[in-house]
């Protein structure tokens, strides 16, 4: 078994972290996270999404959120954009506070696609395809992500074949990267795998990624089976912090600390200064008035706390 010696983290914590939480965050405890993110070493990070407001409120300051972020250089700066009203408004502001990356979001289950952005998935497709070709001609980067990669919250298990077909379309409009998204963190190993093989007839393994919630308890065994079939780019979420507005009972993504822990015990870089990163962490939770969802965090605390005292 051949594992990768480092591995990319993409922070999805401003962004699917905070999208489900019902009280208002406001602007400047979100920009605070970015930067303390930031300054942990994390080297993308999604920001916000360019949504329905009447959707998903938490979002709606999404404009606000791009211009006052102090940019890092080397940081990659991803939004969602489902259709071409959300990415115009994503380059409304001046080019400076543009996105590096956007991301389209389709799902391989039907019901969920109308769920989720009132769509079929062959809607979709043709509401992704502008503002796929949109983003490259601005040489912006284009990641798709395909939620109920293995289970749906309205229609059960999801067969590989028809992530297959999904990642097929998603080529066929000219998406350069694609996530393959656990929703609702009901996924195990296995059936990971069969998502991934799926995919990777028709990406390339460096233009995968994983995304995993953790609703099960399953996301670093999938992290794992994913990493072992070369996959070196996941997403992750500060403190445990996620979940999908239209995917009820699902919890947060894998805790990009958890993940990092994990990482760096197996030799694996990241990057990342795993100290900060509690540090942030334990910012948004204080915030959230939340006790961190990070078992290394509260590990590491706890020891911290115990060598602190004679
Ligand atoms: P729609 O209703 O089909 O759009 O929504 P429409 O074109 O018919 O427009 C209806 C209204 O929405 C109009 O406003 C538009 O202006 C407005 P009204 O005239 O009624 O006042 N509208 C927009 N406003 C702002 N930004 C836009 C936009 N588009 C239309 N871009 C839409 C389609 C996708 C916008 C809607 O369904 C929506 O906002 N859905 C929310 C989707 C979402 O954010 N879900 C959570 C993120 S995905 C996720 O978490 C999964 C992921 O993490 C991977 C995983 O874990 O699986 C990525
Ligand atoms: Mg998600």
């Amino acid at each position: 078994m051949r594992l990768p010696s480092r591995v990319k983290l993409v922070e999805v914590g401003p962004r699917d972290g905070l999208q489900n939480e019902k009280q208002l965050v406001p602007t400047a405890v979100k920009v605070a996270l970015v930067h303390r993110l930031q300054d942990a070493g994390l080297r993308d990070i999604e920001l916000t999404s360019f949504v329905s407001p009447k959707w998903v409120p938490q979002m709606a300051d999404n404009a606000q959120l791009m211009a006052a972020i102090a940019r890092r250089p080397g940081v990659r700066y991803s939004v969602l954009t489902p259709n071409l009203q959300g990415f115009e408004a994503a380059l409304a502001l001046e080019p400076a506070f543009w996105p590096d990356e956007i991301v389209v979001f389709g799902a391989a289950s039907e019901a969920f696609s109308q769920r989720n952005i009132n769509c079929s998935i062959a809607q979709s497709m043709e509401r992704f395809r502008p503002v796929v070709e949109a983003a490259r001609a601005r040489s912006i980067h284009v990641r798709g992500a395909m939620s109920c990669a293995v289970g749906c919250p309205l229609e059960g298990e999801v067969a590989p074949e028809r992530v297959g077909f999904l990642a097929g379309l998603m080529k066929d409009i000219g998406v350069q990267h694609i996530g393959v998204c656990d929703t609702i963190g009901v996924g195990t190993p296995t059936k990971v795998q069969r998502a991934l093989e799926a995919t990777l007839a028709h990406f390339d393994i460096d233009d995968v990624s994983g995304h995993f919630h953790d609703t099960y308890g399953q996301a670093l065994a999938n992290t794992l089976a994913s990493l072992e079939m070369g996959v070196w780019q996941f997403d992750a979420s500060v403190s445990g912090l996620g979940g999908c507005p239209y995917a009820k009972g699902a919890t947060g993504n894998v805790a990009t600390e958890d993940l990092v822990y994990m990482l760096h015990g197996m030799d694996i870089a990241t990057g990342i200064d795993l100290g900060q990163l509690v540090e942030a962490g334990q910012f948004i939770s204080d915030f959230l008035q939340r006790i961190p969802g990070s078992r290394a965090a509260t590990a590491l605390r706890a020891r911290r706390g115990s060598e602190a005292r004679p």
